[in-house]
Formats: structure tokens, sequence, C-alpha cells
């Protein structure tokens, strides 16, 4: 069984980006950090990152067949910006029924007020905000728990 991981845009520029917000750490590190953690519950893990948007409807619509194959629990999706502004992406987790943990690395909610708002929290089985890449770590448990019959 596996457990999907989604980056949206620009998170391929993680440890160059704004490190005083986003850290250090670089996508690859957060792969890793995602493989041990997913290893340590029995999972495979799938890490996909892309900058467009019908891209990540794709995966998710993917995910979906996945998960009802019982190949697949879930996903762990850092939206980035998308998460403010895709009603596609909303459209997606709901349609493809996706078990989804919506993930950000920075506390949004102390950030600019046009962070405060996401398309995505109303069809998320839970949030991780705030924790640094770490969050992910956290994403993947709850997932794992939350999805555990
Ligand atoms: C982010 C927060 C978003 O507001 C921003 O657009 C990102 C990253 C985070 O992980 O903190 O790209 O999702």
């Amino acid at each position: 069984t596996s457990v999907l991981i989604l980056n949206g845009p620009n998170l391929n520029l993680l440890g160059t980006r704004r490190p005083e917000i986003y850290g250090s750490a670089t996508l690859a590190d957060v792969e890793e950090l995602c493989r041990q953690e997913a290893g340590k519950l029995g999972l495979d893990t799938v890490f996909r990152q892309s900058n467009h948007e019908g891209q990540l409807v794709d995966w998710i619509q993917e995910a979906g067949t996945e998960v009802k194959a019982g190949r697949c629990i879930g996903a762990v999706l850092n939206a980035g910006a998308y998460t403010h502004t895709s009603i596609a992406l909303h459209d997606a987790i709901e349609g493809a029924e996706l078990p989804v943990v919506e993930v950000h690395i920075s506390n949004v909610h102390r950030r600019e007020e046009f962070r405060h708002h996401s398309y995505l929290s109303p069809v998320a089985r839970g949030i991780v905000v705030g924790f640094g890449v770490y969050g992910y770590a956290l994403a993947i448990n709850g997932l794992y728990q939350a999805t555990r019959t």
C-alpha cells in the first residue's frame, strides 16, 4: 500500500526560496523524510511535484482510483498558492473522494490575509500548518490513523 505526497507550484524551489519562512530543507530532503516516515508505517511513497494546476488535478483523480482499488491510503497535499485560488483542486478532491491531509510548511494564518483562506480545507480530512517540513511526517501519520479501518 502506498501514500501519495503531492506538491504544488514553487515547492521545487524549497531550500532556496525564502528560507526564513520555509527553512533550508530541499524537496529532495522532504521526499527522504516522507519515505522514512511512511516506511515506519509499512507504506510506500509516491512523491510528486508540479507547477501546473491541471497536472495536480490529474494526479488527484488517479489517486482516487488507486484508493478505491485498495492500493493507496490517500494523499498528503501541499498545493502551494493553488490552496488559495483553486476551485478545480477542491472539486478534484471531492469528486475523487480522495482522503487528503492539507499541509503548509509555514503558518499561513500568521502571514498575509490572502493566505488565510483555503479552498481545500472544506474537503480535507485534516490540516497540518506551521510545523515546517516536519508537517509532512505529521500528515502521513494523521492520514494513516484517519483512514485505518
Ligand atoms: C505554502 C503556503 C502558501 O501560501 C504558499 O503559496 C506556498 C507554500 C506552505 O507550505 O507554507 O507556496 O503552502
